[in-house]
Order: structure tokens, then sequence, then C-alpha cells
């Protein structure tokens, strides 16, 4: 069976930079998927091609078997594609129920998924930073997406609140049956929580596997060292 994201041989540049080259990468259905990499590699990049708000240069992009290539970015969502922002960006003057209604009409369901409806009616500027990322991945749950893509959910959070994250991202191809991919610098979370991982160095794709694969590949090693450099 195809898988249920499909990204096939992508590249995009940005002036003399090849941010993305030749990209071949993909997600099943209900799968877990890591996308790790040094600084650079390019993984925010895919997230930002794959949700259409960069044009690749070539190559194709399929999700549940259909192009990608002529769905605007705003009808992403609609396709069953969700995300969260490496940056975290709230409505600091709405609630946290009215910042994730704006991801869709199932935000009640997604504020009860990531534990927030105790908080619904607080605004959103009076959060701590940990808060504010589930209000970010409730706003993602509300449109009931089939792949939700995580950029760097771990940021910034202390050992106890990336053990709790990891739960959840558990929960969500449990109890949702979703399927996720996920940038994380923090390995232990993307280690604990993916069926397999992708590696990007400068653009390319260096490796794929389990996590036990990729964590002994020397090409994995290899980058991470480098760039440690
Ligand atoms: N809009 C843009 N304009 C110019 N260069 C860009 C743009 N977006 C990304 N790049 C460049 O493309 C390369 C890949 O960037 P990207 O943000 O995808 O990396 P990343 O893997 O997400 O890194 P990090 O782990 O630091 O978030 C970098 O060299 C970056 O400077
Ligand atoms: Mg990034």
């Amino acid at each position: 069976m195809a898988a249920l994201l499909e990204v096939e041989n992508v590249s995009r540049r940005f002036g003399g930079i090849v941010a993305l080259d030749g990209v071949s990468l993909d997600a099943g259905e209900n799968e877990i998927v890591g996308l790790i990499g040094p600084n650079g590699a390019g993984k925010t990049t895919l997230f930002n091609v794959v949700t259409r708000l960069y044009r690749p240069d070539s190559g194709a992009l399929r999700f549940a078997g259909r192009s990608l290539l002529r769905t605007p970015a705003h009808r992403i969502v609609r396709r069953g594609i969700a995300r969260t922002f490496q940056n975290v960006e709230l409505f600091d003057t709405m609630t946290v129920r009215e910042n994730v209604r704006v991801g869709g009409r199932y935000g009640d369901e997604a504020l009860e998924v990531v534990g927030l409806a105790p908080l619904a009616g607080r605004l959103a500027a009076s959060l701590p930073h940990d808060t504010r990322k589930r209000v970010e991945l409730a706003r993602a749950l509300a449109s009931r997406p089939r792949i939700v893509l995580l950029d760097e959910p771990a940021g910034g959070l202390d050992h106890e609140e990336v053990e709790r994250l990891a739960t959840l991202i558990r929960r969500l191809r449990t109890e949702l049956e979703l399927a996720v991919l996920v940038v994380e610098h923090h390995m232990n979370l993307v280690m604990g929580v993916s069926d397999r991982v992708h590696v990007l160095s400068f653009g390319r794709r260096i490796a794929s596997g389990t996590p036990a694969e990729v964590r002994n590949d020397p090409a994995v090693i290899e980058a991470y060292l480098g760039s440690a450099a």
C-alpha cells in the first residue's frame, strides 16, 4: 500500500542555498515518523514545502495517493494535513479556546485530548511556554487531520514536560489514529516515539530506518559530529 505522505525527489533552493536537494521520504497511515538533522539541514523547509508555503523547484508530493502540487496552502488543512511551527504563534489577546478554534471546528475535542479543557477560558498571553506549545498542538488537531507535522514540539520544554509530550504524541496515534511527522533535536524524544526516522543533512536525506538503525549509522554520526565541531 502507498504511504499516506510521499515526498519524491523534492528540491528547493533559496538563491545559492540548496535547502532541499532531491529529498525523498514518506510517512505511513498511523505511523510516527521522526525527521532529524543538524541546524539548517532543511527540516522546516520540508514542512513548508509539504504545507505549500514554499513551492518546490522540482519533485513530487502526494498525500493519500493524490498530488499536493495543485493544492494551495489554504486548502492543505482540508486535505488532512495540519502542523505546528518552530516558534509558537498564538493570538495573545484571545483565550485558549478561541486560539484553538482558529484551527478548525473540533476545537473543544482537541482541548480535551491535550488536557487543556480546564484552561479554555484563559488568555493565551498569561500561559507558560509548555502550555502555549500545547495550545498550538490543539489548534493543529482542531481540524481532525490525518497527519500532523510537529516542528520541534519539545523546544524549550524541561525534562518532565518532554516526558508528557512523548506520551501525548503516542496518544495521537492510538486515540486519534493520526500519523505524526515530528522534527526534533531532542534525541531521546524522537528516538523514543518514532517507528522510523529520516535524517537530513545539508538538504539531502542521508539515512532512513528504525531509531536503532539510524542511531548507529556512520553517516548520521558523522553529520552530527561534523556539525558540533
Ligand atoms: N525563506 C528562506 N529564505 C532564504 N533561505 C532560507 C529560507 N528558508 C530556509 N532557508 C535556508 O535553507 C536552509 C535550511 O533551513 P531550514 O530552516 O529548513 O533548516 P532546519 O533543518 O529546519 O534547521 P533548524 O534545526 O535550525 O530549525 C538554511 O540554510 C536556511 O537558511
Ligand atoms: Mg527548523
